[in-house]
C-alpha cells in the first residue's frame, strides 16, 4: 500500500529532509504507548510523535497544560522500546523550556538520556529562540511548531484557525525562517490557511508537516486515537476517521458483558 519513493529501514532526521527533496511526502502519526507504537512504527509510518497530546487522550485533561516532564518521559519509553524504523520525536511539555534556555536544555537532555527519544518538538517562535539554539548545541534535533499553539491556548482563547489576518501570518513566517536558520530539522504547523502553510513549505529547504494544514505541505501528521475514530467528540474539518473504533469497541466490550453474563463467557475450549 505504500508509495515511498526510496525504502529508510531506519528514518533519521537526515531522511526527512531527502524526503522533502525528493518529493515524498511524510507521514507522521502520534503514540503514546508500547502497544499503539509497534502497530504504527510496523505499518511503516515515518515518524511517531510522543506528543503532549497524551494530556488529553491518554489522561483525559482538557488542555496539554497538564502533562508533567516526568509523564512525558515515561510515555516515551514505552514508545522506544516497540519501534525499529519510524523517528521518534517527544514534545517538550509545557514549563519545561519557556522560562529560560538552561532550563530547556535540562528537559531535552532528561528526554533523550531517560527515553531514549531521537529529537524533541516544541511550541513557538522567536519567544524561544534561545532555548532552541542551546538545545542544538547540545547535538539534539528539534522540531519546531508553530500555527495553533496548544500549550498557548489560554492566550489564544480558542483552537480557531490562526493566522488568518495578515499580521500573524507575517509572524509565522518569519518564525518559519527563524527556525530553518536557527536549525530545527523540521517544523509542524497547525490549523492555518492551506495557501499560507505552501507558501512558508515552499520557502523553506527544512520539511513542513500540517495538521489541518492543507496538502502543499511536505506531510502530515494527525493524532492516531482521533484518526482512529477513538475518540468521537472531537471533529475538526481537517480530520479524517479511517476507523471508527469508538462503535466497534463499544460493540465489542457490550457483547463481552452480555457473554460474561449469560455464562457463554468461557466456553468448554476457554477454560483448563
Ligand atoms: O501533541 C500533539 O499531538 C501535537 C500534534 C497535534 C502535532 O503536537
Amino acid at each position: 500500500m505504500s508509495t515511498a519513493k526510496k525504502d529508510y529501514k531506519r528514518v533519521t532526521v537526515k531522511s526527512l529532509v531527502e524526503m522533502k527533496a525528493n518529493q515524498e511526502k511524510i507521514s507522521m502519526l502520534t503514540a503514546y504507548d508500547y502497544t499503539m507504537a509497534k502497530i504504527v512504527d510496523g505499518a511503516g509510518v515515518d515518524v511517531i510523535l510522543v506528543g503532549d497530546s497524551a494530556s488529553n487522550v491518554m489522561a483525559g485533561h482538557e488542555t496539554t497544560l497538564p502533562i508533567t516532564l516526568d509523564q512525558m518521559i515515561y510515555h516515551a519509553s514505552s514508545v522506544i522500546r516497540a519501534i525499529h524504523r519510524a523517528l521518534i520525536v517527544v514534545d517538550l511539555p509545557f514549563g519545561s523550556y519557556q522560562s529560560d534556555p538552561k532550563e530547556a536544555l535540562r528537559s531535552a537532555i532528561r528526554i533523550m538520556k531517560e527515553s531514549g527519544g531521537h529529537a524533541v518538538k516544541l511550541e513557538g517562535g522567536k519567544e524561544v529562540k534561545e532555548s532552541i539554539k542551546r538545545i542544538l548545541n547540545a547535538g539534539i534535533p528539534v522540531m519546531g511548531h508553530l500555527g495553533l499553539t496548544p500549550q498557548s491556548i489560554y492566550k489564544f482563547g480558542t483552537y480557531t484557525v490562526r493566522a488568518k489576518e495578515e499580521e500573524e501570518a507575517k509572524k509565522l513566517k518569519e518564525d518559519a525562517l527563524m527556525l530553518e536558520k536557527a536549525g530545527c530539522f523540521a517544523l509542524v504547523l497547525e490549523k492555518v490557511p492551506a495557501k499560507l502553510a505552501k507558501e512558508v513549505a515552499e520557502s523553506l529547504t527544512i520539511p513542513v508537516i500540517g495538521i489541518g494544514a492543507g496538502n502543499g505541505v511536505d506531510g502530515q501528521v494527525l493524532v492516531t486515537h482521533d484518526m482512529l475514530g477513538m475518540t468521537h467528540e472531537f471533529n475538526p474539518r481537517f480530520l479524517r476517521r479511517y476507523l471508527d473504533l469508538y462503535t466497534e469497541m463499544t460493540n465489542a466490550f457490550q457483547k463481552y458483558v452480555a457473554d460474561v453474563k449469560s455464562v457463554d463467557f468461557p466456553n468448554d475450549n476457554e477454560q483448563y
